[in-house]
């Protein structure tokens, strides 16, 4: 009986976890979106994640959410993705420039 009540208890704790929105996904792109953006989440799902979080605020890399501010050139943001930065790698072979337009696309406008 004990047992079955801390099942009980534990998976309430766990469900109310994901309620409360701690497990995190990508944020989606809005309805209606062209196809640019869609694909820039998903290079970024694919990508980025691991070390920027899935909604961009941080974690082994830094937090992309204010990025248009720290670089107002588009083309600069770009740049650090193909050709990488410190800790940042380089993207380049894993990604043509279209795909790495796409996902500054995306961290621009939906994160
Ligand atoms: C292995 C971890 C890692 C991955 C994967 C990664 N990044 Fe980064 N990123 C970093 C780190 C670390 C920095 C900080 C670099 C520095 O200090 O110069 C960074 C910096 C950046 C910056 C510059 C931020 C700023 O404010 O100067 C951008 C933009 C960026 N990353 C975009 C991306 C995108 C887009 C992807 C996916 C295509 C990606 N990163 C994948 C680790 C990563």
């Amino acid at each position: 009986m004990r047992s079955h009540f801390s099942t009980l208890v534990l998976s309430f704790f766990f469900s109310s976890l994901l309620a409360a929105g701690c497990v995190v996904s990508a944020p989606d792109v809005p309805e209606g979106s062209d196809q640019s953006l869609i694909q820039g989440r998903k290079v970024w799902t694919t990508f980025c994640t691991s070390c920027h979080g899935p909604s961009g605020s941080g974690g082994r890399g830094p937090s992309l959410k204010e990025i248009e501010n720290n670089y107002p050139s588009l083309s600069d943001i770009s740049l650090i993705i193909s050709e990488g930065r410190n800790g940042m790698p380089s993207f380049k072979e894993a990604l043509d420039q279209e795909e790495i337009n796409s996902v500054v696309r995306y961290i621009q406008e939906v994160l």
